[in-house]
């Protein structure tokens, strides 16, 4: 090679080093979440998310709205497992508890992002009567059935149908469960609709209907940590909560029966107030819940959706705002958490790293004249509607 074109190629491979750095320089400097560098209006996809001992596969949707809002959900429980929201710099996280993986799904979670039911919550001893017949649930907690039992709808396939409309997409998800599943009676025909909104809510609108007299109470489990998921615990974060009374609880958090005043109590949220500011009270029902985990009975006016709880991270500057028709409200700390499992970023969840707000009936209904109903009967339609909205201050 003379030596002019060895110069000339040393010249242009070291203007194409330079290129290549400035480049690489340029794009770290830039660096976007991939929901916003993405651009354009709402989409929705789906991807194989894993496969069950049985065979069956499991997808997860990936639902992103116009501002870059990301929302995954599995067809396995309906579960929520990853909801990317921005903070008020602007920068996104995934603020809810979650796993990478279905197995650890199906084999450790704590009802993490998952459609609850047939009923949410405890039932005392797994036992109830119904129109003079009595029925007998798993005790799965303790003595106590919780979360519609050993294989409640957070372990069941859901069938999904996705759509798109002007400014939102969603899922629609069903489940037929048959007659006598986990003890209930009635054939029950369920529908749950996840909408991603253009302004950062999610809206999930329950239906489902009866083939015999039944009970039924759904909702959805997500934990949220608004400072991101596996960053720490919640005690920093504001919580208020739309409620004057609660059901205080026995030793194995079944309500004891009575509406008491929350008034002088730690547990009074109507102030917003941190998490953590009262939470190692000796109160005895704090001691009971080893923290917060009881149901408020929202002040609502009965005038349908309603905000029920508002929670904001002062250090992100992230808002939640849960809206629910539902007469009540689980507020539970993550009391349970411990430090072993490992979630969706690889870092591991300590007790309180996560907080739920779960709108529902009241625990125990279906053993409380005095609670609301939760009879569902043949001809009659169940519908509720719970919105996680999310803002920053
Ligand atoms: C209950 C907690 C329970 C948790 C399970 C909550 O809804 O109130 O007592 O431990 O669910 O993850």
């Amino acid at each position: 090679m003379p030596p002019s074109t060895r110069i000339r190629n040393t010249l242009a491979t070291a203007v194409r080093v330079v290129l290549v750095a400035v480049t690489a320089l340029a794009l770290s400097l830039t660096t976007v979440p991939p929901a916003q560098a993405a651009g354009g209006g709402p989409s929705i996809s789906k991807k194989h998310f894993g496969t069950l001992s049985n065979g069956k596969k499991i997808d997860v949707y990936t639902l992103r709205n116009s501002g870059g809002m990301r929302v995954k959900i599995l067809t396995y429980g309906g579960i929520l497992q990853s909801i990317e929201v921005p903070g008020s710099g602007g920068e996104f996280a995934n603020v809810t508890l979650g796993f990478d993986n279905l197995s650890d799904y199906v084999k450790k979670s704590p009802y993490f992002g998952c459609i609850t039911g047939r009923y949410a919550n405890r039932v005392a001893k797994g036992r109830f009567t119904l129109d003079g017949k009595r029925y007998r649930l798993a005790a799965n907690d303790g003595p106590n059935h919780l979360h519609g039992g050993v294989k409640g709808f957070d372990k069941r396939i859901w069938k999904a149908e996705p759509f798109k409309r002007h400014d939102s997409v969603g899922l629609v998800l069903t489940y037929t469960s048959p007659d006598g599943e986990e003890g209930y009676p009635g054939t029950l025909r369920t529908k749950v609709v996840y909408t991603l909104t253009g302004d950062n809510r999610i809206r999930m609108d329950y239906r489902a209907t009866t083939s015999r007299p039944t009970i039924v109470n759904l909702t959805n489990h997500a934990y949220f940590n608004l400072r991101g998921e596996g960053n720490g615990r919640i005690l920093g974060h504001e919580l208020q909560i739309n409620a004057s009374r609660y059901t205080p609880v026995d030793k194995t958090l079944i309500p004891t029966g009575r509406i008491a005043r929350l008034g002088g109590t730690p547990l009074d949220f109507r102030e917003p107030t941190a998490i953590g500011e009262r939470i190692d009270s000796r109160n005895q029902q704090m001691v009971r819940g080893g923290g917060y985990d009881h149901n408020y009975v929202l002040d609502s006016r009965g005038q349908g959706l309603e905000v029920a709880a508002r929670v904001v991270e002062p250090d992100s500057g992230r808002v939640l705002e849960v809206i629910t028709d539902q007469p009540g409200l689980q507020f539970y700390s993550g009391n349970f958490l411990d430090g072993t499992l490992r979630g969706t970023g690889g870092r591991s969840y300590p007790k309180r790293s996560g907080f739920a707000l779960e709108s529902q009936h009241f625990p125990d209904s279906p053993n409380r004249k005095n609670f609301p109903s939760t009879v569902l009967r043949p001809g009659d339609v169940y519908r509720t509607t719970t919105i996680y909205a999310f803002s920053t201050v």
